[in-house]
């Protein structure tokens, strides 16, 4: 019976990293969601998108990066694939994604004698 239980537990195991890992596109580094079709036709063309999943931005500092990419470094205008892919970068790429997943750091005072 435990060796059952195992069994299924290894294989629920295998099912949940096979869905994790498909959510990431191996060529891009990116997150596959809607708007990456868009995010991947437009913007791994100069650099890779590990440029991308980098960056953690709100939706103005994403509309920034994109201005200063289209007035310094020859971005054309993404014209109605702007919104989709702000929509997704500041889904995936935005601010408020947890990277760091480490809990809190302990209280200062945990060895004191007091
Ligand atoms: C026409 C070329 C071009 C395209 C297309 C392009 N970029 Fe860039 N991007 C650049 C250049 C050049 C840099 C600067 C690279 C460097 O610092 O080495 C850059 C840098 C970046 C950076 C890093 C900035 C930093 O401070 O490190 C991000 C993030 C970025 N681009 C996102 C995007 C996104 C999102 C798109 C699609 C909307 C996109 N890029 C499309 C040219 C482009």
């Amino acid at each position: 019976m435990r060796h059952i239980s195992s069994l299924c537990f290894a294989i629920l195991l295998l099912i949940v990293s096979f869905k994790a890992l498909a959510e990431v596109d191996v060529t891009t580094g990116l997150v596959n969601a809607p708007g990456f079709e868009f995010v991947k036709s437009q913007c791994t063309i100069c650099h890779s998108g590990s440029l991308i999943v980098s960056q953690r931005l709100g939706e103005k500092d994403w509309i920034r990066m994109i201005r200063w990419m289209q007035e310094e470094q020859g971005l054309w205008s993404l014209g109605e694939l702007e919104e989709p892919i702000l929509r997704y970068l500041t889904k995936h790429y935005g601010v408020s994604v947890n990277v760091n997943r480490r809990r809190k750091p302990l209280n200062k005072n945990i060895f004191s004698m007091e």
